[in-house]
């Protein structure tokens, strides 16, 4: 089998930074629930690629997760071992890859407190990918102050790590112009350049959208698991929205917006087999059962191996454990040197009994 980490696109849109040679690499994802193949999309197959290579980091982020589900907290401790079994399931090597636990490393709260001195209110409310969030959940002008402020706990997670790229769907990309903001203010304050701005990595793929066709998520329930059974394959793929005005397999079709091609794009090994199938669809002649069918081969192709090995990691918690407190252990050394710039930066040099 063609591993799902390697699928080279002709047609992709081009990633704006190449990896360095040697670059620190910080990424994180929020433990609300199993990782979808839009994070293997957008991020974990590149992470799976750079930790060879790289330094690199991963944070479970148990902190920003709460800043949506304060009511339900447990929602959160819940997935913190389940994500952890995903990242090795996909490939993350624990060796390799330090895998840390958010609220593990108090450092990165003190941090969030320093830098929220350095941002406006507005700019925080400016932020595209927080407004569209904020509306998706429905906060209204209820919005916890928690949830407005993280892309500030983001900013210390990058910057915790002296990171200089961050494999991330486009849908970060304001996180990271947020984080470089404080960067260059805490350098003024320094006087020298304390920290390092960081450089996103996108992915080869474009975004993934969801089976409808809207922003993936998992609250909208239009994504996939990177555990899904073969049955939930099926019911993804036909519920996904393709050309309402294809209606029968001579008509012809539009392949920009059909999530079934996105996927295809995504996932599809080979590519030219697709671009044949984009001509032929365009043209009228080709059904979109008989392109769901081949869409659901291809996922199960992708997902089974990793919900093998993920099933095996589930079993043995005490390991997925262990992953997560050697890594925050080892994550904290340099967060904490970090911490010690920035306090210096803000005059807080005396620190009194710690
Ligand atoms: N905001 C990211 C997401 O929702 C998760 C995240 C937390 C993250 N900390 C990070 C991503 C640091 C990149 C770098 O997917």
């Amino acid at each position: 089998m063609i591993s799902p980490f390697q699928i080279q696109h002709s047609d992709s849109t081009a990633a704006d930074a190449e990896p360095r040679t040697k670059d620190i690499v910080l990424t994180g994802d929020r433990p609300t629930g199993a990782l979808h193949l839009g994070h293997l999309a957008g991020s974990l197959r590149s992470r799976v690629a750079l930790q060879h290579e790289h330094s690199q980091t991963i944070l479970v982020a148990d902190l920003q997760a709460l800043t949506d589900n304060a009511g339900q907290p447990r929602h959160v401790s819940a997935h913190v071992l389940e994500v952890v079994a995903d990242y090795l399931a996909v490939g993350i090597d624990p060796e390799q890859t330090t895998i840390a636990l958010q609220s593990g490393l108090p450092a990165l709260s003190e941090l969030t407190m320093l830098y929220l001195n350095l941002v406006t209110v507005a700019r925080l409310e400016r932020n595209p990918t927080v407004k569209t969030e904020i509306e998706l959940r429905g906060f209204a002008r209820d919005i916890p102050a928690g949830f407005l402020c993280y892309p500030v706990s983001q900013a210390a997670d990058i910057t915790g790590f002296r990171a200089t790229l961050v494999p991330v769907g486009d849908d970060q990309l304001p996180m990271i112009e947020q984080s470089n903001e404080i960067v260059r203010r805490i350098n003024r304050l320094a006087g020298k350049a304390v920290l390092p701005e960081a450089r996103p990595l996108l992915s080869t793929v474009s975004r993934l959208p969801g089976a409808d066709g809207r922003k993936a998520s998992k609250s909208l329930r239009n994504v996939i698991s990177l555990g899904a059974s073969s049955e939930e394959i099926q019911s993804f793929v036909s519920a996904m929205y393709t050309d309402p005005a294809h209606k029968r397999a001579t008509d012809p079709g539009t392949v920009e917006g059909n999530v079934v091609f996105a996927y295809l794009d995504a996932f599809d090994p080979r590519a030219d087999e697709v671009t044949a199938l984009k001509t032929q669809y365009r043209r009228g002649g080709l059904g979109d059962v008989t392109l769901k069918r081949r869409l659901v081969d291809v996922l199960a192709d992708v997902i089974a191996p990793i919900r093998e090995r993920r099933t095996q990691f589930a079993r043995d918690e005490a390991y997925l454990q262990q992953v997560l407190d050697e890594g925050t252990a080892r994550a904290a050394g340099v967060t904490c040197s970090v911490l010690d710039d920035v306090r210096e930066a803000f005059a807080l040099t005396r620190r009194g009994q710690r």
